[in-house]
């Protein structure tokens, strides 16, 4: 297969991990994931959730390297180059990488502008879960002040994106893992310590299966994919600059867990605070900004905690922004043959123009829904809910069924260098579980059952 060269490839050892947990830990793990779980029954959701990531996630994120290595090319050109037909997976992920930053940016936003408050001392002010969820009301309702927020998140990305894959992406992720890990950690004991926490983890952690609905499922899938960052072509694009001797093994397993680590650190993070100070878990996007202030609240240094969280979530964001619009980057650029910069500079005025629209539509704009949700909350469903299971199942069936078998064999054992024992596994859940899984999920929600 032809190889355009002078692409760019990342360096050192740990970086393919690096940027690939860069792009997958963000706000679906911080911001989503609590509030679908707690919209969605708590425990029994992240059962399901937990289920998904393993069957499902694990599979599609190794199928997704592997496209991406071997083809060596943005998600379009990675398909269209293996086999033509395909090409769809990859338009599929161009498209949805757009929606999913149309709001992605606006909640980004929001974070940095609750980073901003913490430091004025504003946050501290409030006192009740009231006072906090006025104030997130107040703060994203208004025409200004989340706009101008959400812009200068989209013009960090673009800097970051414009300064090129080696430097920009992979430095801003070396140094926020930790860091960000360390602050959960922290909170989440902080949290655990409050009155009334047993009861939140009671809500977070046990299963009520009677909460189990078709539409649990869907969300759960579609959170472990947001989550994930796969089935638009993330990865895709990632793997194409990981280097010939990285493992996607080891890869795919590490980022796996980090991901889903800090995903339940978030929930030992929030549901203890959420009941402690009698917020409902079924609060919807505003979850997050309305418990974390309150769990600031009653500590030492609480607004100098508050801003360094709000940075490390708003760094978190940042790496992940990067990825979703370093899809439709490297795929004008590729595929469109523009420059790098141009194609940059296209992505970030559209998402902008995206991004407003979403952030008015629960401000100035609130009468304008579709199918009674506002812009924002349809991007956000209509990706996770449908276009990345879509994304995921047809990623299934290309690798499961089209692509050639030597080919995934070596990129998964590095042309023989390494064991191979899983790969019959894993073509079997890529041929018949996932696709099956994915398709009854969609039917059933559908009610074709
Ligand atoms: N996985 C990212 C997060 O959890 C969001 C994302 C989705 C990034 C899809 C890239 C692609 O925040």
């Amino acid at each position: 297969m032809h190889t355009p060269h002078n692409r760019a490839q990342l360096g050192g050892k740990l970086s393919a991990v690096l940027v690939a947990a860069g792009s997958s830990v963000g706000l679906g793990n911080i911001w989503r994931f609590p509030y679908v779980a707690g919209d969605n029954g708590g425990g029994a959701f992240l059962l399901v959730y937990v289920l998904c990531v393993a069957v499902l996630g694990l599979p599609l994120l190794l199928a997704e390297f592997s496209v991406g290595r071997a083809a060596k090319r943005n998600a379009v050109g990675a398909y269209r180059s293996l086999d033509r037909r395909w090409s769809g997976v990859g338009y599929n992920g161009v498209v949805a990488a757009v929606l999913i930053m149309g709001f992605y940016f606006v909640v980004a936003g929001w974070t940095a502008g609750y980073m901003v408050r913490a430091l004025t001392g504003e946050l501290a002010r409030c006192a009740s879960a009231d006072d906090y969820r006025t104030l997130f009301e107040r703060f994203v309702g208004d025409p200004w002040r989340p706009l101008l927020y959400t812009a200068l998140f989209v013009l960090a990305t673009h800097f970051v994106i414009a300064r090129g894959v080696q430097k920009g992406i992979e430095r801003s992720a070396r140094l926020l893992m930790p860091l960000l890990f360390g602050a959960l950690i922290v909170l989440a004991v902080r949290s655990l310590l409050l009155p009334g926490a047993a009861e939140g983890m009671r809500f977070f952690l046990r299963p009520d299966f009677a909460k189990i609905t078709p539409s649990t499922i869907l969300v759960a899938l579609g959170q472990a994919f947001f989550s994930l960052s796969i089935g638009i072509g993330t990865m895709v694009t990632y793997a194409s600059y990981f280097r010939p001797e990285a493992d996607l093994r080891r890869t795919a397993l590490h980022v796996t867990l980090l991901d889903t680590l800090v995903a339940l650190l978030a929930g030992a993070m929030i549901f203890p605070a959420v009941f402690s100070a009698g917020i409902e878990p079924s609060a919807g996007p505003s979850l997050v900004f309305i418990t974390l202030p309150s769990i600031f609240n009653g500590m030492t240094l609480g607004p100098v905690w508050s801003a360094l969280f709000f940075l490390l979530l708003v760094l978190a964001a940042l790496t992940s922004t990067i990825s979703l619009h370093e899809v439709v980057t490297a795929y004008l650029h590729e595929e469109r043959r523009l420059a790098r910069r141009t194609a940059a500079r296209i992505t970030t005025g559209a998402t902008l123009a995206l991004a407003t629209a979403a952030s008015l539509s629960l401000g100035p704009l609130r009468e304008w829904t579709l199918a009674g949700l506002s812009l924002f909350d349809s991007l956000d469903f209509a990706t996770a809910n449908i276009l990345m299971p879509a994304g995921g199942f047809f990623t299934c069936l290309f690798v499961g069924w089209r692509l050639d078998r030597h080919i995934f064999r070596a990129e998964l054992t590095n042309d023989g260098r390494l064991p191979g024992r899983i790969v019959p596994l894993l073509r079997f859940l890529l041929r018949y579980l996932c696709p099956a899984v994915v398709l009854a999920v969609f039917l059933d929600n559908l009610g074709l059952f």
